[in-house]
């Protein structure tokens, strides 16, 4: 005899990212496509939750849709957290780089120079995703990392400190396709480095 579940989730709500507005580089119209695709992946975490959790409650676990609705939630989960970590340390013309960031990422790359470049290299990988600086807690260890997609090679239990959207979309609006370069410079024009040195 199964248990009986009685599952109810949590309902996301997305957040207002309305201050972005004026960025330096990167045009409002740009960050207003990029919210409508944010606002997207929160209404189909919560749908695709809803969903599971109406299936889980009937039983249905052992569905083979059941099972390809859980494998998406990656996808639609991961989709609308990092594109909040993305918009949250981002501020118009950014903000004077945090001294306790700078001194954690010098203490492993050497300078933040060092640290930036590692990073650049990273997001300009070739593929869709995502280039984040993560800090491992348990070890101390702060390196740049690649997530394919949204939900692709996650370090379990590392924390993100800095995210930067590397999808196409992040700057199509504005530059063209191959522009990525330049977009990363847009980028950092605009990192609210209190918000990333608040992760530490
Ligand atoms: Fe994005």
């Amino acid at each position: 005899m199964t248990a009986s579940t009685n599952y109810t989730p949590i309902s996301y709500t997305a957040n207002d990212y309305s201050s972005l507005r004026g960025l330096k580089g990167i045009t409002d119209e740009q960050i207003e496509i990029h919210l409508k695709l944010y606002n997207g992946y929160v209404s189909r975490t919560n749908a695709l939750f809803a969903k599971v959790a109406a299936m889980a409650n009937a039983g249905q676990t052992g569905d083979s849709s059941y099972q390809e609705l859980k494998r998406r939630a990656g996808w639609e989960w991961n989709g609308m957290r990092l594109h909040e970590y993305y918009f949250d340390n981002l501020t118009p013309g950014g903000t004077a780089m945090n001294d306790a960031f700078a001194k954690a990422v010098s203490e492993r790359f050497g300078s933040v120079e060092a640290w930036k470049d590692d990073l650049l290299g990273v997001a300009k990988s070739p593929g869709i995703g995502w280039a984040i600086t993560y800090l491992d807690r348990k070890s101390g260890q702060i390196w740049n990392h690649w997530v394919t997609e949204h939900e692709c090679g996650h370090p379990a239990g590392a924390e993100p400190l800095l995210v930067l959207d590397v999808f196409e979309h992040a700057f199509s609006v504005y530059r063209k396709p191959t522009d990525r370069g330049p977009y990363l410079g847009d980028f950092f024009d605009n990192v609210n480095w209190d918000v990333v040195a608040g992760r530490l």
